[in-house]
């Protein structure tokens, strides 16, 4: 197969009108803190046991299309012993795999950051690819402050984002591109919109430059949101500017945005989706989810490290997975979180 059908094959597997991206790529640090609060070690058998509980969900095959993994958990199984990856595709999920290696300061530009990875990175994706990973996730983040992100700033990111779709494109592997603008902060949503046009202008910009088939890659941006120290807004505020920002920057050829949830709650991340969905008239791509927290938080809470609470865990994440569904669709009501399943 081509390289370009290769890449194709896998967009079709991901992109529909109905399902979403489950990111279940926290790295060590990250899901320790995680199970900090639900007071459960963070111990290889436990992310094992955590992440396997999570995609032998019965059903989620329905809601999800794509699967976010850390390195760690393309080499583990589930108690049959079957590779993780392999569970996730008999769902009809597709396994995909973070390869950003985290964030540090960004020299030059004091308050701004950069995330590190390059080196090396064709001959990971290589592994990675050999394990069953089809697609990749690159994380650029951007802190909103008086002074940033600067200008330089944001074009040191794109062209990170922009070099590593290009080595996973020529790899046949589909790139999330992921530029976050962090909710920190007491900013009001329209310096969000403005951040956020300024970034996605440039990330697009670099992605032309650098050759990128956009038709073959995915866009997991922020939803345009106000501080979290500043107010909540309301979801027809959110899809408003969103969809605002989106249409200046996005070009048509992308296939879906799969925002993140940010440190949105879960109900409140449904609700704003929802909102989009039922406003984007006319927009040309898929609007969809690729959550982290906002899918895994209720699981997580239900689980508490007990394998006794394994089946109340996966009802909580197949309930998220579904609403986020209907939100697809633009048909959820917030009343629906009341209902068992
Ligand atoms: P959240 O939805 O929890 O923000 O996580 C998404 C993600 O993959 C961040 O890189």
């Amino acid at each position: 197969m081509s390289i370009t059908n290769e890449l194709q094959k896998t967009i079709t597997g991901m992109v529909d009108e109905k399902r979403g991206i489950l990111a279940a790529d926290e790295s060590s640090p990250t899901i320790k803190k995680r199970f900090d609060a639900i007071d459960t070690e963070a111990t290889e058998a436990n992310r094992r046991a955590y992440r396997s509980l999570l995609l032998t969900t019965p059903g989620l095959g329905e809601y999800i299309s794509g699967v976010i993994l850390f390195e760690e958990t393309l080499a583990q199984s589930d108690d049959s012993r079957t590779p993780l990856p392999e569970v996730a595709w008999s769902q009809k999920i597709i396994p995909g795999v973070k390869v950003d290696k985290g964030k540090g300061p960004l020299p030059g530009a004091p308050g701004d950051l950069i995330t590190y990875g390059l080196d090396g990175l064709a001959e990971r994706l290589q592994g990675y690819k050999q394990q069953g990973a089809r697609f990749a996730k690159w994380r650029e983040v951007y802190p909103i402050g008086r002074h940033n992100p600067t200008r330089m700033g944001w074009h040191a990111n794109a062209e990170m984002l922009a070099r590593y779709a290009a080595v996973c494109q020529e790899l046949g592997v589909v790139p999330i591109v992921e530029p976050e603008i962090l909710m920190d902060g007491d900013h009001d949503i329209e310096r969000c919109a403005d951040v956020t046009e300024a970034v996605l202008h440039s990330v697009f910009h670099a992605l032309h430059l650098h050759g990128i088939s956009l038709e073959l890659m995915i866009l997991k941006p922020n939803m345009v949101l106000p501080g979290q120290a500043c107010r909540t807004a309301p979801p027809e505020e959110v899809a408003e500017a969103t969809l605002r920002i989106l249409k200046r920057t996005v070009p048509a050829a992308v296939p879906s945005i799969n925002f993140l949830s940010g440190g949105q709650g879960a109900d409140e991340a449904t609700a704003n989706l929802d909102a989009i969905n039922r406003m984007k008239t006319n927009a040309p791509w898929q609007l969809s989810i690729s959550y982290g927290r906002a899918l895994q938080q209720p699981a997580l809470h239900a689980w508490q490290g007990k394998p006794e609470n394994r089946e109340a865990a996966q009802h909580a994440l197949l309930k998220r997975a579904r609403l986020n569904s209907l939100a697809r669709l633009g048909e959820y009501e917030p009343s629906m979180e009341k209902e068992g399943g």
